[in-house]
């Protein structure tokens, strides 16, 4: 890097106008990095505002195939859905997961049959329908890891089977992405792809979307012997590393900005495709001094996601995906 000398250098030529700014930007962000996750419920014609994350809703099925359907006319690439379980599916063992006509897999069902060019993605992990609200299964107050990783390859291969065609491993056992690709060579589904949430931290910036899925109340204690310790960088490279070795396509870095840190190293060491998720405590954050006048709700949207892609995200899960569509249509 050469810097020569001001007055030589003077860094203002190349801000002195709009033509200048464009031709000196070195990041852009464009509707194919967004991913929206979405919240399905039960029921017809039913949409339940999320207190805690103003503007967005939970939806029926029905209305959630419409709403897939106007994303993809703006032009977003994928889809990512949560269902909101009703409490008396939940159960020890949460075979609700792997209910090939849960909400979840009706839910990838109808958009695939509406709108089949939108990506699916899924989560796979155990907390909608674990009566403790923990991503996977509980004996003795221990969140037991091998026969996690069983139920999880069940529950992968029925959102396989419903038609995902990106699964989100979000529960953080170890060995499951191994498992989970081997299942699927062995089942037929070998162009399904999987994105790791391989670096995943124990945040309490998830605690809107813990009230948007109905888990708030269901969680006994917290996360943290699988998610990763907020103060830990190096780890994240090990999980990222163990991950692709696995199998996995993508991986994923959440929450996001807190942790851009993260992303960069990640992008640096293994150049594979690499994303964020913009959690729902961030959202919420955004939205709530934006109602409260005292951001600019959307430019501090586009300004938190170029952050990503400066960070070296392909792309982000943000529930800014519609708002920042139609933002960057003009
Ligand atoms: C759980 C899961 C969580 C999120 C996505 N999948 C919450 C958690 O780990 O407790 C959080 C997403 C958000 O906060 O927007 N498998």
């Amino acid at each position: 890097m050469t810097i020569a000398p001001y007055p030589a250098a003077r860094f203002r030529r190349l801000k002195s106008s709009a033509a200048l700014r464009a031709l000196s930007c070195e990041n852009t962000l464009s509707v194919g990095d967004l991913i929206w996750p979405v919240f399905v419920r039960d029921g017809t014609g039913q949409r339940t505002p999320v207190a805690s994350m103003p503007g967005v809703d939970r939806l029926s099925v029905d209305l959630l195939v419409e709403a897939a359907q106007e994303a993809a006319d703006l032009g977003i690439p994928a889809i990512c859905i949560f269902p909101y379980t009703d409490p008396a599916l939940k159960t020890q063992l949460c075979e609700e997961a792997w209910n090939p006509d849960n909400l979840s897999n009706r839910a990838i069902r109808a958009i695939k049959a509406a709108v089949p060019q939108l990506a699916i993605m899924t989560d796979v992990a155990l907390d909608p329908y674990n009566v403790n609200g923990h991503d996977g299964i509980v004996r003795d107050g221990v969140i037991v890891n091998d026969e996690t990783v069983e139920a999880l390859v069940r529950m992968a291969l029925a959102q396989a089977e419903a038609g995902a065609d990106i699964l989100g491993p979000s529960d953080m056992m170890d060995g499951r992405i191994g498992a989970m690709r081997a299942a699927l060579e062995e089942c037929g589904f070998q162009d399904v792809a999987i994105m790791s949430y391989a670096a995943k931290y124990a945040s309490a910036f998830y605690g809107p979307f813990r009230d948007a899925v109905g888990a708030t109340g269901a969680l006994s204690g917290d996360k943290k012997t699988y998610q990763m310790n907020p103060a830990n960088s190096d780890e994240a490279l090990r999980l990222i590393e163990r991950d692709l070795r696995e199998g996995a396509d993508m991986v994923m870095v959440k929450p996001g900005l807190p942790y851009l840190d993260i992303c960069r190293r990640a992008k640096d060491r293994f150049g594979a495709p690499t994303y964020a998720y913009q959690v729902s405590g961030e959202y919420a954050m955004i939205q709530a001094a934006a109602a409260k006048g005292w951001i600019d709700g959307a430019q501090v949207m586009a300004e938190s996601l170029i952050a990503f892609k400066r960070a070296g995200c392909d792309g982000i899960l943000t529930y800014f995906a519609p708002a920042m569509a139609r933002a960057l249509r003009g």
